[in-house]
Formats: structure tokens, C-alpha cells, sequence
């Protein structure tokens, strides 16, 4: 990872904070439920992979910051139910206490109604671009969002607490809760950036990689990190017998899968040269952080 990666990554998600900060918050109880999970927490991976894919295919990131940073609002939305009781149960997010620990469980579930809610608002708002572009991404982000996506992924997780699952269960699991929504962030930059079909799979074939590494690496964190650096729980999954990539392999064998993700995500992005520096160094930075 290299200073300069490590300015670009402030630029773009400095853009989305920025967006999100500025929205027409209210005062009722419903906009400081929504702005507390939202606003001022969290890495923003998914718009900053957006933006970043936008301009590997040679779009203006500043053009779609309003469709990344919805992306942001589905999965704050996301992170509120995974955390309620009937979940995971977890009372810390984003380094403190979880929406439904402030706002109570009824507030907190309707808090990631309407984020999910508002960003199809955010989507489908007045642009200049071309409509048939916007639609691809909005059908796609509901695809990606949805029983076939991040909300079947979250059953199937439930489902398999308690349970020993082999690997190709367990890599179909996180394909879809966190898969899917690091998918559609790099097409929907690839889309509106204007790139062209071998681009977009390309892309497609590196956020698959990189989503995969995404959650092996959460669950890695679970296990090594402390709560305090992470910002939530750790022995979040312990505590909730959830199937992960460590249960099942160990950390070794975790991190061996976790590294050929981050060998497959690089090789696939090859094609754009040296545009691909940001890319590269994000698939990095996946298998690196520390929260
Ligand atoms: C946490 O996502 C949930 C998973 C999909 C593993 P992030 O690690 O991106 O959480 P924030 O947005 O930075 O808080
Ligand atoms: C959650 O996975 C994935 C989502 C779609 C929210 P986890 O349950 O492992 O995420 P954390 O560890 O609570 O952030
Ligand atoms: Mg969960
Ligand atoms: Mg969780
Ligand atoms: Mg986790």
C-alpha cells in the first residue's frame, strides 16, 4: 500500500462523507436514528470502490457520488438489523453503541427501513445521466440488496449458526451477504463510468475476489482483533456458533484462502495497466486492515 493510495482513499470517501452529511436531515427521531448509524462512521468501502471503478473505465467519479453513497445507506441499513438481539446481537458498531442499544429495537428496525428505502429515492432522483445506464444499476442494486443477494446471504447465515457447514457452503454464504453488494459497487462505477462489457466483467471478476476476501478477513478480525480497534465485538461469531471460514480451516487456512483471493482480485484488474495501482492497492488493504 503506498501514500498515495492512501490519499486517494481519503478523497473518495471524504466525497461521500461529505454527500451524507449534507442530506436534508430533520430533527424528528426517525432522521437522528438514520444519521447516527450513517453519518461520520464506518470505512465506506463500497462507494470508494464505485468511484475508484468509474475511473479505472475513465468516468468523473464527481458525476455518481449520490449513487455510491446510496450504496452506503443499504449497507448502514444492513448493519442495524445484523446487529438487533434477534441477530447477532451485538451492542457496539462503528465504535459505539448500536442504533438499536440508542434508539430501541422498533426505531432501529425502521431506521434501516428507510435507509434502504431512501436510497432507491437517491437512485432514481432527477441526473444527467443517460436513464438506460441508471436503470441497469438501480434493477441491479436491488438485485444485489435483495432475497437473491445480501438479504438471502443474512438467512443463510442464521441459518447455519450452530451447524458445520463445508467450505463451498460457507463461501456461498458470504458470496451473497457480502459478496453481492461489493459486486454491484464496482459495476455500478464500471456502468455509470461508462466502461465497456469486458470492463464491467473485469471489475466484476475482481469485486467477486475481493468480496470474498472481505468477509474471510471480518471473520479473521473477529477472532485476532479487539473490540476497541474494531470498533464492534470481537468473538462475535464464537459467541453465535456462525460457520466461517476459521472454524472450519483455522486461522492458517483461512488466511491461505484470504491470500488467493487478493492474487485473483490483482490478476483480474491486469488489464487496465497502470490505472490499476488504486485497485491493486485496495485488494491489499482488504487482507491488511485491522478493522
Ligand atoms: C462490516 O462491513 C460487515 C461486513 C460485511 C463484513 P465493513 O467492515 O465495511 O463495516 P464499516 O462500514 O466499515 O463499518
Ligand atoms: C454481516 O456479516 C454482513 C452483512 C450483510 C451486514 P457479519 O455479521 O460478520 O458483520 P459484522 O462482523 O457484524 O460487521
Ligand atoms: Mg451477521
Ligand atoms: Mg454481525
Ligand atoms: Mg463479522
Amino acid at each position: 500500500m503506498t501514500e498515495m493510495f492512501k490519499i486517494q482513499f481519503t478523497i473518495y470517501s471524504d466525497m461521500v462523507e461529505k454527500f451524507l452529511e449534507e442530506l436534508p436531515w430533520g430533527e424528528d427521531v426517525l432522521s437522528q436514528s438514520m444519521r447516527y448509524s450513517l453519518v461520520g462512521g464506518g470505512k465506506r468501502i463500497r462507494p470508494v470502490l464505485a468511484l475508484a471503478c468509474c475511473e479505472v473505465v475513465g468516468g468523473n467519479s464527481g458525476e455518481i457520488v449520490r449513487f455510491a453513497s446510496a450504496l452506503e445507506l443499504i449497507h448502514t441499513y444492513s448493519l442495524i438489523h445484523d446487529d438487533l438481539p434477534a441477530m447477532d446481537n451485538d451492542d457496539y458498531r462503528r465504535g459505539k453503541l448500536s442504533n438499536h442499544k440508542v434508539f430501541g429495537e422498533g426505531k432501529a428496525i425502521l431506521a434501516g427501513d428507510a435507509l434502504l428505502t431512501y436510497a432507491f429515492e437517491l437512485l432514481a432522483g432527477e441526473s444527467k445521466l443517460p436513464p438506460e445506464l441508471r436503470l441497469r444499476v438501480i434493477r441491479e442494486v436491488a438485485l444485489a440488496a435483495g432475497p437473491t443477494g445480501m438479504v438471502g446471504g443474512q438467512v443463510l447465515d442464521l441459518e447455519g449458526e450452530g451447524k458445520k457447514l463445508d467450505l463451498s457452503e460457507i463461501e456461498q454464504i458470504h458470496q451473497a451477504k457480502t459478496g453481492a453488494m461489493l459486486i454491484v459497487s464496482a459495476r455500478m462505477g464500471a456502468i455509470l463510468g461508462k466502461g465497456t462489457e469486458q470492463e464491467i466483467e473485469q471489475l466484476t471478476r475482481y469485486a467477486k475476489a475481493i468480496g470474498l476476501a472481505f468477509q474471510i478477513k471480518d471473520d479473521i478480525l473477529d477472532i485476532e482483533g479487539d473490540s476497541a480497534t474494531l470498533g464492534k465485538p470481537a468473538q462475535s461469531d464464537l459467541r453465535q456458533e456462525k460457520s466461517t471460514y476459521p472454524s472450519l480451516l483455522g486461522l492458517e487456512g483461512a488466511k491461505t484462502h484470504l491470500n488467493r483471493q487478493i492474487a485473483e482480485a490483482k490478476e483480474a484488474v491486469k488489464i487496465f495497466g497502470m490505472r490499476a495501482e488504486f485497485l491493486s492497492c485496495l485488494a491489499d488493504y482488504i487482507a491488511l486492515r485491522q478493522h
